[in-house]
């Protein structure tokens, strides 16, 4: 009883004096180990949606925590008004694993100040200024991202929005060529439409995509803000399954960036890094030693813990397994980014029992369709224990 009243206690306090954001999981997250979250009362979860896809080293990696906590008994915080071997580390580990035409770092805070610069990247360089995005994506919610996101309510919230944002269809090429006129700075798109309910395009898209870009002098930018930092078993989308030559000239990050330390960062090509001078961009917080000591051990663990293979195999375990159930019609996405697709509208209701058997998985704007983000570090186990519960709730 007294445990109950301690979930409650903090339930209503929160409530009380917060202003609302999502509808939330009738439990208080208070630690956490690899997939497993453990709630205040000291039950556990298993979580596959890593809390926004961002605990993609697990929770409380010990290799992220010590780097975190070492750091933060040196020197917590400097802006980019000076030098600092901490940044410096991070932004050469970070570019050296990006595909090898981005060779320049800018960091800042979030996924949707990642969009932001990147944008702001390709109208300075090109001198235009509209930008053609994709229904279905999504890409944050300040001012010119959410303009940039056509997906349900959410360019209706940021009203007034900003303007000169264009859509086009995802997959279609053609819906794109009609748009992209020489007004046009910037293409930007999630490579897999995560919130959409897991959408996918065939790789012959983003071949068309960069070659119609290249064409017509435009900027390319992969929001990479789900897909990237080995989501899909490889670091990033970019340069993978659509080839090695399939790169764009920016590719935004976040997320699982600093294992839940914010931070965001745009990787850029070297043409456009040259044409950004001193003060066009700029940011207090972005580039700080605490966020950069983060990346860098979020980058190491996934290498030492062989992280990518892992995601690779667990991808195909789990669909495997999940092709056992007849009330899925199919898996879609890749690596540890999977959107399961029952036949019916059910995601939501199957969520909840889910929920009841101790795993958090997550919904999208697509009802049908369950989120499937876990940390990168799941096991067969984790994926057997799942399976169990999906079984007898599907
Ligand atoms: C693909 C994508 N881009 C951008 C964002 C915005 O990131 P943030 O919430 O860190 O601003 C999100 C957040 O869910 C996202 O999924």
């Amino acid at each position: 009883m007294v445990k109950e009243s301690l979930f409650q206690e903090i339930a209503a306090s929160e409530d009380r004096f917060q202003l609302a954001t999502y509808k939330k999981m009738p439990l208080a997250a208070a630690r956490g180990r690899g997939a497993w979250l453990y709630t205040s009362d000291g039950a556990r979860y298993l979580d596959l949606y890593g809390g926004h896809a961002v605990a993609a080293t697990g929770h409380c990696h010990t290799h992220v925590v010590r780097a975190i906590q070492e750091q933060a008994g040196e020197l917590l915080f400097y802006s980019n008004l000076v030098y600092s071997d901490v940044r410096a580390r991070a932004a050469e580990k970070l570019v050296r694993l990006a595909p090898p035409t981005l060779s320049k770092a800018f960091f800042c805070n979030s996924g949707t100040e990642a969009n932001e610069n990147a944008m702001r990247i390709a109208r300075l360089a090109s001198g235009r200024e509209k930008v053609i995005t994709f229904g279905g994506g999504f890409h944050g919610r300040t001012a010119d991202s959410i303009s940039a996101t056509f997906l349900g309510k959410y360019r209706e919230l940021g009203r007034p929005n900003v303007p000169g944002h264009l859509e086009a269809e995802f997959g279609d090429i053609e819906s794109v060529e009609r748009v992209a006129d020489e007004t046009v700075a910037a293409i930007m798109l999630e490579p897999i439409q995560s919130m959409a309910g897991v959408r996918v395009a065939a790789p012959e898209f983003f071949a068309r995509l960069r070659k119609l870009a290249d064409e017509r002098g435009i900027v390319l930018i992969y929001d990479e803000v789900q897909t990237g930092i080995g989501r899909t078993g490889e670091w990033f989308f970019a340069g993978s399954e659509a080839g090695a030559s399939v790169v764009p000239d920016i590719i935004t990050l976040a997320k699982a960036l600093g294992s839940g330390v914010p931070v965001g960062a745009c990787l850029v090509s070297e043409q456009l890094a040259s044409q950004i001078k001193e003060n066009d961009l700029g940011t207090t917080f972005g580039g700080g030693m605490l966020a950069m000591a983060a990346v860098t051990a979020t980058l190491e663990a996934i290498e030492m813990d062989g992280m990518l293979s892992n995601v690779v195999a667990m991808e195909s375990y789990l669909r495997e397994r999940l092709s056992e159930i007849s009330a899925i019609r199919r898996v879609r996405g890749r690596g540890l980014l999977l959107g399961i697709e029952f036949k019916e509208d059910v995601a939501q209701a199957v969520q909840e029992k889910l929920l009841e058997r101790h795993i958090i998985t997550g919904t999208s704007s697509d009802k049908r369709v369950l989120r499937l983000l876990p940390p990168l570090c799941l096991k067969p186990e984790d994926v057997d224990f799942f399976m169990e519960a999906l079984i007898n709730v599907a």
